[in-house]
């Protein structure tokens, strides 16, 4: 039986992963500063009250447990990060390097291979005006890495720090410490569950929306009607950090991977909300910094590499999402009927 370490369970994608990851019978090893719910508590063999950045912590867990795969998800997203970026770059970027640190020890103490799946985030790239933007459309992985937040910051440094991890780490050191981390990446569009709402994101007008026409609330969209960045169903998402994680190493050509659901404006995701909950009522209201986030961020991405190289291939477009994802299971949370 495997067992994983999961950081971050009870953001956006814990919940998901956690419960594909039992379905296969992971024994599942978590990590947060804040208790588990109710609903995934019991799905967990153990649990660590643990901020990430702090590397005793961290050290803690890893002297008593050993692991074949961490999915570290811990994180302060966009927006949030801006309220406060040292504590951001604090918990993104030592918070992953205390846990690449300990996996890299247990890993050569053990003389096995730990794999770290690490999500990052299309918050890495940085268009520099909207121009491009549109003329652009699909970014491949190596385009535009110039992020203008503390967020998109950390996670191109922690995508390179896990790249270093596993290929150079102490490279003049007298211990071979290469290969020992399998670390494996992928940047994550917008994404959109039926169970959590995402907290301190820039992409989250789409989920907020979805959970306001789903609660019979208004909601004041901060970003423009045509505002356009890439999606995905959260149910994807837990499928996407497993089937990377499976992949046969050989057939693994990057460390990081775009991937990429469907791309659509915020009033096409008002429209589609609007058809479920036909009472739903939203205007916009720009904020103009949270605005100034997603007009960096692509339109698409390219995610040719990982189709080509691990098969992925999302399950659900655009109205699948919400037709047989969302919206069954957004009117079973609120009971609306
Ligand atoms: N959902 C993230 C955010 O909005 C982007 O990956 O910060």
């Amino acid at each position: 039986m495997l067992q994983a370490l999961i950081t971050g369970i009870s953001g956006e994608v814990g919940h998901g992963l956690i419960k594909k990851l039992h379905a296969q019978k992971y024994k599942i090893v978590a990590a947060d500063i804040k208790d588990p719910e109710k609903e995934i508590s019991g799905f967990l063999d153990k649990f660590y009250k643990c901020d990430i950045s702090n590397k005793n912590g961290v050290e803690k867990i890893f002297e008593d447990q050993k692991f074949d795969v961490i999915f570290h998800l811990a994180s302060i997203l966009s927006t949030g990060g801006e309220k406060n970026p040292e504590l951001a770059a604090k918990v993104n970027i030592e918070g992953t390097l205390n846990l690449l640190e300990a996996a890299t020890n247990q890993a050569l103490k053990d003389k096995k291979i730990i794999k770290f799946i690490f999500p990052s985030s299309i918050a890495a790239y940085g268009l520099p005006d909207l121009k491009e933007k549109s003329k652009i459309k699909k970014v491949k992985e190596d385009q535009f890495l110039s992020p203008i937040t503390i967020y998109g910051i950390s996670k191109l440094a922690c995508e390179n720090l896990g790249n270093y991890f596993s290929k150079n780490y102490k490279l003049l050191g007298d211990i071979n410490r290469n290969n020992l981390i399998d670390f494996r990446c992928v940047r994550f569009p917008g994404l959109l569950s039926p169970d959590t709402i995402p907290s301190g994101g820039t992409s989250d007008y789409g989920p907020e929306m979805l959970h306001a026409g789903a609660q019979g609330k208004d909601y004041e969209c901060f970003v423009r009607a045509k505002s356009k960045i890439p999606f995905m169903a959260m149910a994807d998402a837990a499928d996407v950090l497993i089937d990377l994680s499976e992949a046969p190493k050989n057939k693994l050509t990057r460390f990081v991977y775009n991937v990429h659901g469907f791309s659509v404006t915020a009033e096409e995701i008002y429209r589609m909300t609007k058809k479920f909950f036909p009472k739903f009522k939203m205007i916009y209201k720009i904020n103009p910094e949270r605005q100034r986030i997603v007009d960096t961020w692509p339109e698409d991405v390219d995610d040719s590499a990982a189709q080509k190289d691990w098969d992925w291939k999302p399950q659900y477009d655009f109205g699948k999402t919400f037709s047989e994802y969302l919206i069954p299971k957004i009117k079973e949370r609120y009971h609306t009927r």
